[in-house]
């Protein structure tokens, strides 16, 4: 089941400046599914916050249609089940990160023993149980960031749509960030994460429309787009049998006197690559596809368009 679905949404901004307008989405069609953990990826800049904020009935389109739940944007009750985390955030200072809960939770007109309930389980799940008394001011910026998904969570969404939730945070931080992402899409939710660090993203989205200048330039599951199916790369022991090879084999470079990638206009001649190395009695260790990383797979997609701002 789709729960997100935009059709050719197209945003262009006034910037009220010589310059003109902006075009920060151009015609942007996707569906997210019930469940599964959703990367919004792309440069500074690519119309990922805009598709955000449309979506959650914050700005509204130029052009084309989106919907939650079925609804449009117009329909307040699309976003009933919607937990946000806004990029650049500023929670008041002056409040707890308990106390930040507990506001969002009046706002919500949750009961009090019901937020008493949640407030628990929210720390546990963001691991923030010893600093809830603390005052934001003293978090750091990963603290922040996990009390941020705390209150996105308050009202028990459905969906939850964070927007850059490890950006500035350090390593350590952003494995924590990545596992809690995890619990959730366990605990069934959807999860929609956008970011301009692809690699991050990498590990825990299932899949991911890669942005560029308001463009879907790449959509698909991670490992679809990370691995060229045409491209092998083989370990064996090919010592000086190189020059003994097939051309019909298709593209083969020599990286050692063991290991050797080729490339095949159809990856089912896998079968004949490796025919035609055990015909020549070359023994074969393994046979795996080439990956490459999602951001390679976005610079060879804007290849000659624009330069690298990754
Ligand atoms: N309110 C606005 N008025 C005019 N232009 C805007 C406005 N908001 C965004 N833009 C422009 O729209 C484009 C897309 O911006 P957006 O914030 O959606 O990008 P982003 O992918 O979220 O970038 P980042 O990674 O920096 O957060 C940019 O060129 C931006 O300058
Ligand atoms: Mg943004």
């Amino acid at each position: 089941m789709n729960v997100i679905e935009v059709t050719d949404l197209t945003k262009i901004y006034d910037s009220g400046l010589r310059k003109g307008n902006v075009i920060a989405l151009n015609k942007v069609s996707l569906q997210i599914q019930a469940g599964e953990i959703f990367g919004l990826l792309g440069p500074n800049g690519a119309g990922k916050t805009t598709l955000f904020k449309i979506l959650l009935g914050i700005v509204r389109a130029t052009s084309g249609e989106s919907t939650m739940n079925g609804l449009p944007p117009s329909n307040p009750e699309s976003r009933a089940k919607v937990g946000y985390l806004p990029e650049n955030h500023r929670f008041p200072n002056h409040l707890t990160g308990l106390g930040l809960l507990e506001s969002t939770g009046r706002l919500y007109g949750i009961p009090q023993a019901e937020l008493d309930i949640r407030f628990d389980r929210l720390l546990h799940l963001v691991d923030m149980e010893k600093w809830a008394d603390t005052k934001i001011r003293k978090y750091s910026k990963g603290m922040a960031q996990r009390i941020g998904l705390a209150q996105a969570l308050i009202a028990d969404p459905d969906i939850l749509m964070l927007d850059e939730p490890t950006d500035g945070i350090d390593p350590v931080g952003k494995v924590e960030i990545r596992e809690i992402l995890l619990k959730l899409r366990s605990m069934g939710k959807t999860v929609i994460v956008n970011s301009h660090l692809l690699s991050e993203v990498e590990q825990a989205a299932d899949r991911v429309a890669i942005l560029s200048k308001g463009q879907v330039v790449r959509m698909g599951e991670v490992s679809e787009l990370t691995s060229r199916q045409s491209q092998f790369e083989i370990e064996a022991e090919i010592g000086d049998h190189l020059f003994e090879l097939d051309e019909a084999m298709g593209k083969v470079r020599l990286i050692s006197s063991d290991r050797m990638t080729v490339e095949l206009q159809d990856e089912k001649d896998i079968n004949y690559v490796i025919d035609q190395l055990r015909f020549k009695k070359i023994s074969i260790r393994s046979v795996k596809p080439v990956k490459i990383t999602l951001e390679q797979s976005f610079f060879e997609a804007v290849r000659g368009k624009q330069e690298p701002v990754i």
